[in-house]
């Protein structure tokens, strides 16, 4: 029998699916205390021999300015991209629809229409304004794991965003915010072999931007599912 009340289980089933990627947010930053207790609740995520590989650096007040400022500077002058680690390859139909798919919902919120390459491009550059979320949280673990350690970061980072979710803190994890993981080592003093993985800019989502009208869709349950036996 399960110890959660059925209101409880509920609950749970909310809080996930309240979770969306907010793309706009309000210039109020998160209180300090909230801000340690969704973290706090996040580093009870599992991971394999419990190594607990992730490390969080969080950028607020002036920090975030700074670099906000500079990934901005480097995005509109062209500085070539350096991630960590290689980019995904190729994909098939099924996800390359998908793809189109959720990105088809964004431009449709902000009535940016798919020939208007230069309205896409300003679209896809917003990602280096944080959406200007007061925090980001730059998500790296160290160069010695692979595929499977990064298993447990992408196990982390979901409970914080749903810790986040459940006390009213908006987020939007961006892959994006891997682009310059120069700037996160030098801003927070890390050494070369702690890498970048992706970040997640979060706070209290402004419900009057047009981004945040956006809604995805999941692939029918068949799809990806399979049972057996
Ligand atoms: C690891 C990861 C990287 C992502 N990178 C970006 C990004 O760079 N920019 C962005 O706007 N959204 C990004 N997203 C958000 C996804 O587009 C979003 O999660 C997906 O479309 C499902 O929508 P939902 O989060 O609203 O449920 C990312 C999500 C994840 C999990």
């Amino acid at each position: 029998m399960s110890e959660f009340s059925p209101e409880e289980v509920a609950l749970f089933e909310q809080v996930v699916k309240s979770r969306r990627s907010v793309r706009g947010f309000l210039d109020r930053r998160v209180p300090e205390e909230v801000l340690r207790k969704v973290f706090e609740i996040a580093r009870w995520s599992p991971s394999g021999t419990n190594v607990q590989p992730w490390h969080v650096c969080v950028a607020s007040g002036s920090v975030r300015d700074e670099m906000r400022a500079e990934m901005m500077r480097r995005i509109s002058s062209k500085v070539p991209i350096q991630t960590d680690h290689a980019p995904d390859g190729k994909v098939g139909d099924l996800y390359r629809e998908r793809k189109r798919a959720c990105a088809r919902a964004l431009y449709n919120a902000m009535d940016v229409a798919w020939e208007d390459k230069p309205a896409r491009a300003a679209a896809y550059e917003k990602n280096y304004t944080l959406f200007d979320a007061p925090h980001a949280a730059f998500i790296c673990m160290h160069g010695v794991f692979g595929t499977q350690t990064a298993a447990d970061v992408g196990m982390f980072s979901q409970t914080l965003m749903l810790a986040m979710t459940a006390n009213g803190i908006a987020s939007c994890a961006q892959g994006t915010l891997r682009n310059y993981p120069d700037l996160v080592r030098e801003t927070f003093a890390l050494p070369e072999d702690m890498k970048v993985l992706y970040g997640i800019s979060f706070g209290y989502e402004d419900t009057s931007a047009v981004a945040n009208m956006a809604r995805t869709e999941r692939a029918a349950f068949e799809e990806n599912f399979q049972f057996l036996g």
